[in-house]
């Protein structure tokens, strides 16, 4: 697995999320109320909105552009809408954050 660092826990707030970019495009990273950490691609499954943009509430995201609510632990639409960005493999180690490059390069295809 080729893990790439991509900073610590505490740059992300509390049901917040950052932008990464890596050669591979862009990945959003989020920081739930709960401290839970998910990492999905930077791309909404509806017309590409940036999630990483996006409100933060429970396990969950709402796009800022069109309102669609994403699970941050699937990457699928809830709701009526269907569709679904791709996840990232996360690690936490000590608040470092690392994702897999490698995972994001098979899920791109
Ligand atoms: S681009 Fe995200 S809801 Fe439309």
């Amino acid at each position: 697995m080729n893990w790439i660092a991509i900073g610590n826990i505490d740059d992300i707030p509390l049901r917040g999320a950052r932008c990464v970019k890596t050669p591979q495009g862009k990945i959003a990273v989020f920081r739930t109320g709960e401290n839970e950490i998910f990492a999905l691609e930077d791309h909404c499954p509806h017309r590409g909105g940036p999630v990483s943009e996006g409100i933060v509430h429970g396990a969950a995201m709402t796009c800022p552009l069109h309102n669609w609510v994403i699970s941050l632990q699937s990457g699928k639409a809830v709701g009526a809408d269907e569709g679904a960005v791709k996840t990232i493999t996360l690690r936490k180690d000590n608040g470092a954050l690392f994702i897999a490059l490698e995972s994001f390069m098979v899920a791109a295809e």
